[in-house]
């Protein structure tokens, strides 16, 4: 889950500032790690290295970095697994004789035994961090008379785990070396610059090519040139594994908005478009096919895109009648031994690369069921292993609390639910209307957007100083609860907890008292009986706010909410994607009225690579 970007330019390519490439990079990383960051430069006075807790910016201000000239170098951003964070346990790490220097993502497993053999041999380590080993490795080998390179590729084939690893060597300080197995590492390919980093955005403004490295790859690259080869030194021709990139780097800039999170929530009427556009454009005819005859559906995910399966699943069952298990992906043990040949397993993912979803997906393909996967990063792991991709082109998503992909994910699982009513002219469904609800969500999203803000803002004053509050729903309601609670756990830090409306007189209700904040989902769909909830909720004086479509203000609902949020007037499948809209305006808010900056919420990593 930590961030890795390397660089190697052309000497005579002055448009291209280490220290500016470096930060940027960094920068755009940060989303997958900020307990600390660092860097180490091959400068013309051999290995720099800078590193200390805390962001990348902090680390930037330091003056040692900025006088930094160098054509190769590496740096990282990081979220703690072994070791806390601190200015040690910060990569790069470095040999003892600080020739070498690494940059790792990942966890080692056998890196006990490892530092173990190696201190026995004399080196001397200064982390707690299992990555260090890599560096001791490489330089125990390289004593031992091997070329930089084969020492590299030594001391990788020793490591057990998962990891992504960068490596640069003053003694061959033209090159970065790089080797992959489970977390992802992608090549860019500029014309005076190569990188090698875990995401296309650290690099994406100076290189418009990208591989795609796979499980099990080592190699190096150069100003000039990039080499890869399998771990066993069998040479990989290129030519056929590079991609052209479509995103821009006005799709990973911030803008004029002060947030990330802000960005992507604002841009949702257009990556809903984006998706839906992409989506007309792609033949699903043998998926379709797969999900028609299949003994079993199965969607796992993690997080948000848990909630957005919920709501795929109950679209399967509700309007199609077909039997579909949402199921959070570390959880899939639960199931895994009902999941047979004949079963298909879809897995949503934004990043492609949560390694609980990848690893329930590869258990789900031993066992004979095929694989669909709905991802937003088209060269993620996910997607390459799956035997069916659909790619939902939602654009790229910094913020670490998912907003854009939520509703990109709910737009793509109700499209398939749409084509499939479509072949199968169920007769209590229109499929052609259901398709026409769908699009007509990115107008509608804009609208609430545009008609939301203030009550969301209002909404956020009242729970800036809430320790706690619910988000009650029905049916469909409740995965859109499940999410809008989530939201504001994750960057305004309360306690927000979503329930099955009719479920919270079970226990929830024991919390309410005078002004407990209650946040209500009414579809309008099989909800109607939330009405009664909204009065027990109120007979208790909790503070109720109602997110209702606006003809359906009615009953209780107008009667004894405190405030309510009138949705505009739309088809049921626009709802379900856009309803969510105004909880997260809410969480936004709400963080930002308590000062926190909702883009880096504590301890969280938007991508989650580690069991
Ligand atoms: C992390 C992120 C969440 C995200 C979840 C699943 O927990 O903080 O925002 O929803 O991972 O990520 P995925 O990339 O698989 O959708």
């Amino acid at each position: 889950m930590c961030g890795i970007i390397g660089f190697a330019k052309k000497g005579d390519s002055t448009s291209l500032s280490c220290v500016e490439i470096l930060k940027q990079g960094l920068k755009r990383l940060e989303y997958r790690g900020y307990d600390s960051a660092g860097i180490a430069a091959l400068t013309k006075n051999g290995m720099v290295v800078v590193k200390d807790v805390g962001t990348v910016d902090k680390l930037f201000s330091y003056p040692e970095i900025q006088s930094i000239e160098a054509n190769v170098a590496i740096g990282h951003t990081r979220w703690a697994t072994h070791g806390r964070p601190s200015k040690i346990n910060a990569h790069p790490h470095t040999d003892c004789e600080k020739g070498i220097a690494i940059a790792h993502n990942g966890i080692i497993e056998n890196y006990i035994d490892l530092k173990r053999f190696l201190s026995t041999e004399g080196h001397v380590f200064s982390s707690e961090t299992d990555s260090e080993v890599i560096a001791h490795l490489i330089e125990h080998f390289k004593k031992a008379g091997m070329k930089p390179f084969e020492a590299f590729k030594k001391a990788v084939s020793m490591l057990r785990g998962s990891y992504a690893i960068v490596a640069i060597d003053s003694s061959e300080p033209d090159k970065i070396f790089f080797a992959r197995n489970v977390s992802p590492l992608l090549i860019g390919i500029g014309e005076e610059v190569k990188f090698v980093s875990s995401d296309l955005t650290a690099f994406i403004k100076y290189a418009k090519r990208v591989i795609v490295l796979k499980d099990g790859e080592v190699g190096y690259i150069s100003p000039e040139s990039v080499h890869i080869e399998s771990i066993d030194g069998i040479a990989i021709d290129i030519s056929s594994r590079i991609s052209s990139i479509d995103a821009s780097i006005q799709d990973v800039d911030k803008g004029e908005y002060p947030h990330y999170m802000l960005k992507e929530i604002m841009e949702q009427p257009y990556a809903l478009a984006q998706t839906f556009s992409s989506l007309q454009t792609q033949d699903l005819s043998d998926i379709l096919r797969e999900l028609e005859n299949a003994r079993r559906i199965y969607i796992v995910a993690a997080g948000t895109s848990y909630h957005a399966s919920l709501l795929g699943a109950i679209s399967f069952k509700r309007f199609l009648g077909i039997e579909a298990e949402a199921l959070i992906s570390s959880e899939f043990r639960v199931v895994s031994r009902a999941v047979k040949w004949g079963d298909v397993v879809i897995g949503v993912s934004q990043s492609g690369e949560t390694i609980d979803t990848l690893l329930a997906l590869r258990e789900a393909r031993e066992k004979g069921a095929k694989t669909i996967a709905i991802v937003n990063n088209q060269f993620s792991t996910i997607a390459r292993e799956s035997d069916y991709v659909i790619p939902m082109r939602a654009g790229p998503e910094i913020a670490v609390a998912a907003t854009k992909t939520f509703t990109s994910q709910a737009l793509t699982m109700l499209y398939i639910v749409a084509k499939l009513a479509e072949r199968a002219s169920i007769i209590d469904v229109d499929a052609k209307a259901m398709m026409q609800g769908i699009k007509m969500s990115y107008e509608i999203a804009e609208n609430i957007l545009n008609t939301t803000q203030d009550i969301a803002k209002a909404i956020a004053r009242k729970l800036v100083d809430k320790q706690s509050a619910y988000y009650l729903g029905r049916v469909f309601g409740v995965p859109i609860a499940m999410e809008g609670a989530l939201k504001l756990k994750e960057i305004a830090y309360i306690h927000a907890e979503a329930y099955p409306a009719g479920e919270s007189k079970h226990g929830p209700i024991a919390l309410v008292e005078k002004d407990f904040p209650v946040v209500f989902v009414y579809i309008g769909f099989l909800d109607e009986h939330i009405e009664g909830n909204i009065e027990e909720m109120k007979a208790r004086e909790a503070w109720i706010a109602t997110i209702a479509p606006e003809n359906m203000v009615h009953g209780s609902v107008a009667r004894y909410s405190d405030t309510i949020i009138k949705m505009p007037r739309a088809p049921l499948e626009t709802r379900l994607i856009t309803y969510i809209i105004p909880l997260q305006l809410i969480a936004y808010y709400t963080a930002v009225a308590k000062g926190l900056d909702p883009d880096k919420p504590r301890n969280l990593a938007k991508t989650v690579t580690v069991i």
